[in-house]
Formats: C-alpha cells, sequence, structure tokens
C-alpha cells in the first residue's frame, strides 16, 4: 500500500531569535528539514510535500526535485497546515505519513515502524509518543482502555492531564480516506485560536474510530525551537555518524571530539585524532590518518594519506601524500601520491607532482610542479601582480633553492636547480642553474672597526 507523506514547515520558529527559516539551521552538515526528509524518504513515498510558510521561498528552494512544496499563508495551526498539504498531494486515498520539519532525529525505521504498528492495530490514525521526565509544553496523550482517547495542549490541559509523562511528538499516520473529513470538522476553538492537527483524534474517537499510539525512545521526539536543541540535537546526530564509522572499522581516539558531517565518507581502517572537523563531500580513504586539529571542507584525502594540524578547503591528498603540520590547502590545491606540504605551506590551485616535497614555510600558487622535485624552505611563487594572477610550471627532479622568488609566468626545466636567495624572473631550462645574486663581499676587520666607531661616538 501506498504512502504520502506531509511534512509540516511553515512555522516561524521565533525561539530561535533569526529571521532565517527555523527548518534551514543546519545540524552536522544538514539542515533540520533535510534530515526528515532523509528519514521520509526510508519510506518509499510516493509524493513528499512541504508546507512552507514563514520565508516560504527560501525554504522551497532548498528542497530536492522528488519532493514539492505549498505555501501555508496565513499559519492557522497545525490542522491547518496539514489540510492546506493533504490539497497538494494528487491522491491522499492511501496511508499519510504527518512529521514536522523541525524533527531531524526521526529515523526511516521509526517511520517505518510506525507504519507498521497502523496498519496492525487498523487504527485509522496513530501517533508516535515519547515519555519525558519533564513533558512541560508538549501535547499530552490521554489514553483509556480502547487506545488513545485525546491530545490535550499544554494550554488546555487540566491539573491532572499536566501529570501526563506520555506526549505527542508530532509524527502521524492517517488513513488518507479519512482525514480530509476529520480536518474539516475541526474548529479553532482553543487557548491560541488555532486548528491543532491533534483535535482530529477526538473527531476520529467520537466517530467510534480506533486512534493508536507508539511509544519511541525520548530522544527521537525532540523538536528544534530553541539553539539549545540545535546543539543538542546535532550532537546526537555526530554521536550516531560516529558510532556507524566506528561499526564499520574506523579509529578514533575520543568520538566525543570528532565532528563529522553527514555526506562525509571515511573507509574502514582508517584513524582519526581529536578535534577533526570534516564537512561537505570530504571523503577520507582506508589507513588515511587524519589529526589532530584537521578542518576539510569538501576534500579527498586518499589512502594512507597523513593530515596533521591543517586547514584544508577542495583540495585532493592523494594516496601515502603528507600534509601539516600547520598547512593550509585552499581551492584547486591537489597533491599527488606520496607528495609532502609541510609546516606553514599554504597551496592554491596547484598541482603537487607525486614524490615532490614543499615542506617549510612557502607559498605555491597557480602551480604544477613535476615529480621528484624538492621546493626550498621560503620558497614563494610570485604570482599576482596586482591585476592578474600568473602561472608557474615547474618540472621533475628541480630543485629549487631556499628562498626563491619565482616571478610568475616562468618555467623551471625537468633537472633544473635554482640558487638559494634567487629571485627567478626567466624561464631556467632542463638540467640548468638559475641565480639571481649578488656575488657576496666579505669586510675583513669590519667588526674591530665598528666597535672602534661605536667608542669614538660615545666619547
Ligand atoms: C505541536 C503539537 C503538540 C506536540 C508538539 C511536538 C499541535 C496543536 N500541537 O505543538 O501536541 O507535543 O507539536 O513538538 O499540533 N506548523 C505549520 N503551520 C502552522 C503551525 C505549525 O506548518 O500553522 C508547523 C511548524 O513549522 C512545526 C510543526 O508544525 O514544524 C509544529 O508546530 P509547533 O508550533 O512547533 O507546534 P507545538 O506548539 O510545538
Ligand atoms: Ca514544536
Amino acid at each position: 500500500m501506498s504512502v504520502e507523506v506531509i511534512v509540516l514547515a511553515a512555522g516561524k520558529g521565533t525561539r530561535m531569535r533569526s529571521e532565517d527559516a527555523k527548518v534551514l539551521n543546519k545540524a552536522a552538515g544538514r539542515s533540520l528539514l533535510d534530515w526528515v526528509l532523509v528519514a521520509a524518504r526510508v519510506l518509499d513515498p510516493r509524493e513528499v510535500t512541504v508546507v512552507v510558510g514563514h520565508q516560504a521561498e527560501t525554504v522551497a528552494a532548498t528542497l530536492a526535485t522528488d519532493v514539492s512544496s505549498v505555501i501555508q499563508n496565513p499559519q492557522h495551526g497545525t490542522g491547518h497546515a496539514a489540510a492546506v498539504g493533504m490539497g497538494n498531494l494528487k491522491d491522499h486515498t492511501g496511508t499519510i505519513v504527518v512529521i514536522p520539519g523541525d524533527m531531524p532525529l526521526i529515523t526511516g525505521q521509526a517511520l517505518i515502524d510506525l507504519v507498521a504498528h497502523h496498519r496492525e492495530t487498523g487504527a485509522v490514525a496513530t501517533v508516535m509518543t515519547v515519555d519525558l521526565g519533564d513533558p512541560g509544553g508538549y501535547g499530552r496523550i490521554v489514553r483509556d482502555d480502547f487506545g488513545v482517547r485525546s491530545i490535550v495542549e499544554e494550554r488546555d490541559a487540566t491539573p491532572d492531564q499536566k501529570m501526563i509523562t506520555e506526549v505527542n511528538t508530532s509524527v502521524y499516520v492517517f488513513d488518507g480516506t479519512l482525514l480530509g473529513d476529520a480536518l474539516s470538522a475541526i474548529t479553532p476553538d482553543n487557548s491560541q485560536g488555532e486548528y491543532y492537527l491533534t483535535d482530529v483524534v477526538e473527531f476520529f474517537v467520537g466517530d467510534g474510530k480506533t486512534v493508536s499510539a507508539l511509544s519511541v525512545p525520548p530522544e527521537m521526539g525532540i523538536g528544534v525551537n530553541t539553539h539549545r536543541q540545535l546543539a543538542e540535537v546535532a550532537g546526537i546526530l555526530r554521536a550516531r555518524i560516529n558510532a556507524d564509522l566506528l561499526d564499520s572499522g574506523v579509529w578514533m581516539l575520543d568520538p566525543s571530539r570528532v565532528y563529522i558531517d553527514a555526506d562525509v565518507t571515511v573507509e574502514p581502517g582508517a584513524k582519526i585524532y581529536p578535534e577533526v572537523l570534516l564537512s561537505g563531500a570530504t571523503s577520507v580513504g582506508p589507513g588515511a590518518v587524519v589529526g589532530p586539529n584537521v578542518q576539510a571542507e569538501n576534500c579527498e584525502i586518499g589512502p594512507g594519506a597523513v593530515v596533521k594540524q591543517a586547514v584544508m578547503i577542495e583540495a585532493v591528498v592523494g594516496r601515502d601524500a603528507l600534509v601539516g603540520p600547520f598547512a593550509y590547502l585552499r581551492p584547486g590545491a591537489v597533491l599527488e601520491r606520496g607528495a609532502k606540504v609541510g609546516t606553514y605551506v599554504e597551496i592554491k590551485g596547484s598541482t603537487v607532482g607525486a614524490g615532490s616535497k614543499v615542506p617549510h614555510l612557502s607559498y605555491v600558487g597557480n602551480a604544477t610542479i613535476g615529480e621528484k622535485t624538492n621546493i626550498g624552505a621560503g620558497t614563494i611563487t610570485v604570482n599576482y601582480d596586482g591585476y592578474a594572477k600568473y602561472s608557474t610550471t615547474i618540472g621533475d627532479r628541480v630543485r629549487i633553492g631556499s628562498d626563491t622568488m619565482l616571478i610568475a609566468p616562468v618555467h623551471v626545466g625537468d633537472d633544473a636547480v635554482t640558487g638559494a636567495g634567487s629571485v627567478i624572473t626567466q624561464d631556467v631550462p632542463d638540467g640548468a642553474l638559475g641565480v639571481s645574486r649578488d656575488p657576496q663581499r666579505n669586510i675583513d676587520g669590519y667588526a674591530e672597526k665598528r666597535r672602534k666607531r661605536a667608542k669614538r661616538e660615545s666619547d
């Protein structure tokens, strides 16, 4: 039997104290809404519709093509939102799953279990509930011998009802053929003057139908209303990601200090040290060692590579390459197999060929370095004249002397050498030595002369 999903995401999220749409806040690399949609897709739904309202266009623009959106404006409550969502479904005669867009900890499996429970019990509506030590603020689940009788909002609850610890998560399964009538029957007759989706429960019960509930672990029910809750769910999502990686064979010295986003891949056999932040589409190959203190965004870290104390953005670190400690790889930095970028080195838009080394205190930008070449300490590719960027090409087996300034555009041929401290403004042919330094002069007895002069002046 088919499933349709309605995600409720029109609310303002006042308690975040930000004008940005609440559901677009990110936790572990995905927006809250995306986490919900990822879980919803596990149901293999025929249609997913997201009800948007506050910042509607911005939210709708983030949606993948398999999801449609509908605007609820003004927002007259969760019951009104569900009705607007239903209106957007091409077919609403199957099973309808409703999920709030701010509950990123909901899992696909929990949704599958809820739908299965709904079908087994033959209820017309099934509510996902959690049991909370402090149920304050949530809708309470009022049960009798036959199942759920009603859901009472905190504001409208009696003192006895407030003692109930089983609360509504706002995740529901409905029989689509009956939901429309129920939503038309509810009234905004409550303390907030809103149409409450929760009121359909009483409508169904009054109609002699059964409403069921399935209780799930409490963390599943955390809705994000505040930055405190955002940080809490992000921590739980990261812990889940790290637990899966540990189970798959990744080693971590201290998983509580490793920050890996949802779309990152880490292969079994990789080792991750503390204070590592991996984001975007970053991948880490088997046997790679990352950290401590590495921040990598959309980077590829190859098998066996070792990266320590580094900031890297859109960089590729090849197999067995070494990075750091204290390196900065900027977009377009490509380290081929076994290359090394060492301490206080910045690389941008450049390839460092297989086995080549840039070990200390260098800037390499818009350059191509061949294989087995060594770049001496303090070398700089002078790639920018204040107007345009120029390229530097360096061949294989080259030895660039320490403190060489390579004034681009310039080419240094295979097997060539540059003298330490040279300013290289012309191409260096294959096998040649390029040197541009004033010959050294030694002034004998200088120290003695200097001392005498100083003494004369002070007398
Ligand atoms: C709701 C439930 C409450 C439950 C709690 C769980 C109702 C009346 N109450 O309360 O029983 O315990 O969730 O977190 O349903 N939304 C819209 N349009 C609207 C109003 C809300 O799309 O007009 C969306 C919000 O963006 C949000 C979700 O519906 O994603 C829930 O709305 P919210 O205002 O947070 O409901 P709660 O007061 O938390
Ligand atoms: Ca809420």
